[in-house]
């Protein structure tokens, strides 16, 4: 990471914890992460939706600096949409980030580029951030269209999003064969990956909105690779899921300065 992105570090709990757990979770988070910790990098957690008023009232009580977030969003703003949540009423709860096209709901639940627009587009009408994720599959690396696959999502998931509003969003490079296989692209790829959405957000919305954009990797990020990944220079933070489970271990994550060479 360079420049004066500050780091993001994310929790993403996927369908685990139910608000008992979640609760617990965030205790024992805010016992473990400390004042430089949080000075240093921004925390979220993205607990699922049934938990959410649970971790924001105990955020509040405690005043623990970690921000709330949540796993997605439907980008109407009300409506006849069984099931779903609006942005509107994230933002009551004081969600400050909403994670958007993650691989799962791309890929188990049919997301496209489009739908993913616009409900990034629907978080930031609130004044949420959201986190935009993007990444190719294991076929399309072999084959050698890992970066034409990214450029095509980043075009579609962002189109229309005016340069002011890319500098402050969040965009997360998630290889998607590397999502809870326990196999991590290498600290070089990552970084390859995360240079090339830079450069492509320098293309379509200008140097400044490259320059401010933070990108985050996402893919078995571990507390043993969290350090070596957060060096890379175009790496603004991580989408951390299995290991965010677990509070030692994401604090650990957050620290990962301690135990950088
Ligand atoms: P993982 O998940 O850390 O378990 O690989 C990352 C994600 O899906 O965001």
């Amino acid at each position: 990471m360079s420049g004066d992105r500050k780091p993001l570090i994310s929790g993403n709990w996927k369908m685990n914890h139910n608000h008992f757990e979640s609760i617990q979770t965030v205790q024992k988070l805010a016992y473990a992460i400390e004042k430089d910790d949080y000075e240093a990098c921004d925390v979220s957690v993205h607990p699922p939706f049934t938990d959410l008023r649970s971790v924001q009232t105990v955020l509040q009580a405690d005043k623990i600096p970690v921000s709330l977030g949540a796993q997605n969003v439907h980008e109407a703003e009300k409506g006849a949409f069984t099931g779903e949540v609006s942005a509107g009423m994230l933002d009551k709860l004081d969600v400050e980030y909403v994670i958007v096209g993650h691989s799962e709901r791309r890929e188990l639940f049919g997301e496209t580029d489009e739908v993913v627009n616009a409900k990034a587009t629907a978080v930031l009408h609130t004044g949420m951030t959201p986190i935009v994720c993007v990444g190719e599959t294991l076929e399309e690396r072999t084959e050698g269209r890992a970066q034409a696959r990214v450029t095509e999502q980043l075009g579609g998931s962002l189109a229309g999003l005016k340069p002011e509003t890319v500098e402050d969003i969040v965009i997360a490079y998630e290889p998607i064969w590397a999502i809870g296989t326990g196999e991590t692209a290498t600290p070089g790829d990552a970084q390859e990956m995360c240079a090339h959405i830079r450069s492509r957000i320098a293309e379509t919305f200008g140097a400044k909105a490259a320059e401010s954009v933070r990108i985050q990797y996402g893919g078995s990020v571990k507390p043993g690779n969290a350090p070596e990944l957060m060096a890379q220079p175009d790496i603004d933070g991580a989408l951390v899921g299995g290991a965010s489970l677990n509070a030692e271990d994401f604090a650990r994550i957050v620290k990962y300065r301690i135990y950088q060479a």
